[in-house]
């Protein structure tokens, strides 16, 4: 019953102190207790308490209230100097979180036990939103993908993103959101589960242009299949093992090559390449995630071939040979948003130095970010 009145919510996005307050009733307390058990049990467990677990003595602390439970979870977020998630939006709430200890979601979620959500990053810059409009389109082919219909039209998706970022009064830093089938049964089908969930959170960062050369490898891991690779759904073990094979070996990241042999992607960024040539060359997006930035960098380009710097732009298969024997290679992605990489399984890019061109493309994007058009950057008003 509970469930299904929260669902009703219409969304309500001022930053009130009225809207925590709201948040913060006794029976909302009391499903979230229910839905987020084992996460708050995660979060509450010290030390002591995991290596007492081996013993018998061990005992596993009762809440004996809502209340005692939010007090412990606020008395750990107090002991934060600066807060890293300073808002998230839940459908299921039905509102803006400013609280941390309330930024939880239900175990119930489809995408909590079996993976089944897709999700999407932009980036907050000056204070402006970086390419919404093109995360929000890829999460949306992503939602259909994976069968998920969102609770709300792209308009109020887009319309929370903002009325989140402002509220957050973040102006460096990611936005990271999710669609999920929501909140329902523990079961593999998702019919049990009326709503889809919306779910968004702003995240402190600071990143700035990455002037440094990084060594990869390739990864042992397997690359997913095209349709979950072209997808950009939760499922990301295949993503986390090949970074930290790639960190165990004392590298910034791995490079998958698909099955035909040909250079893919890396975990969570694109790769690019200039030939000796002077060609840029990106693998085809058919079997790997269509990068906002990969392709916001075949737009700028250009420029440099105008200016005579570059011969020509293109995406086209680039065997492991033909990538390994490249003047210049890089990582593309949103929060980079161009890393340089300068030696693949310990072998030198073309002379082992940060490359020319990597760091004028790095400039073009590095540009568009800061100072692009109107139809990349959104203009947040945080006196809203
Ligand atoms: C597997 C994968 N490839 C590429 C990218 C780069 O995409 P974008 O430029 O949109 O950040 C990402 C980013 O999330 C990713 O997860």
């Amino acid at each position: 019953m509970q469930m299904k009145k929260m669902r009703s919510q219409k969304p309500h996005n001022q930053r009130t102190d009225s809207t925590k307050d709201s948040i913060l009733n006794n029976s909302l307390l009391h499903s979230i207790a229910k839905w987020s058990v084992s996460t708050f049990l995660l979060i509450t467990m010290d030390t002591k308490s995991v290596e007492a677990e081996n013993g018998s003595e061990f005992k596993a602390h009762m809440f004996s209230s809502s209340s005692e439970l939010l007090q412990k979870l606020q008395e750990k977020w107090s002991s934060v100097k600066k807060k890293p998630y300073p808002a998230m939006y839940s459908s299921i709430f039905g509102g803006i979180i400013l609280d941390p200890a309330m930024m939880v979601i239900p175990i119930d979620d489809h995408m909590v036990h079996r993976g089944h959500g897709v999700f999407d990053t932009a980036i907050i810059l000056n204070g402006y939103l970086y390419e919404l409009d093109v995360h929000l389109d890829r999460f949306l082919r992503s939602a259909v993908s994976a069968r998920i219909s969102s609770p709300f039209p792209r308009s109020t998706l887009r319309s929370i993103l903002v009325q989140l970022t402002a509220a957050s009064q973040c102006k460096k830093g990611t936005l990271r959101f999710w669609l999920t089938a929501g909140p329902g049964d523990f079961l593999l089908s998702p019919a049990g589960c009326p709503t889809s969930a919306f779910y968004a959170v702003v995240i402190d960062d600071d990143f700035s242009q990455c002037k440094e050369g990084v060594k990869v490898i390739t990864s042992s891991i397997p690359m997913k299949p095209r349709l979950f690779a072209t997808v950009k759904n939760v499922n990301y073990l295949p993503n986390v093992l090949a970074k930290m094979e790639a960190e165990d070996k004392g590298a910034s990241a791995s490079i998958w090559i698909d099955e035909d042999g040909y250079v893919a992607e890396g975990p969570n960024v694109n790769v690019a390449f200039i030939t000796h040539d002077k060609e840029l060359v990106l693998p085809f997006f058919d079997k790997i995630l269509s990068g906002c930035t990969a392709k916001r960098l075949l737009e700028l380009a250009p420029k440099l071939v105008e200016q005579g710097r570059l011969k020509s732009v293109k995406t086209a298969n680039l065997t492991v040979d033909e990538a390994k024997g490249a003047a210049e290679m890089m990582y593309v992605g949103s929060t980079l948003p161009l890393l340089p990489i300068t030696v693949w399984d310990e072998q030198p890019i073309g002379d082992g130095n940060v490359g020319e061109l990597t760091m004028a493309l790095s400039d073009l994007l590095w540009e568009d970010m800061v100072a692009g058009p109107e139809t990349q950057r959104h203009c947040v008003s945080y006196d809203q």
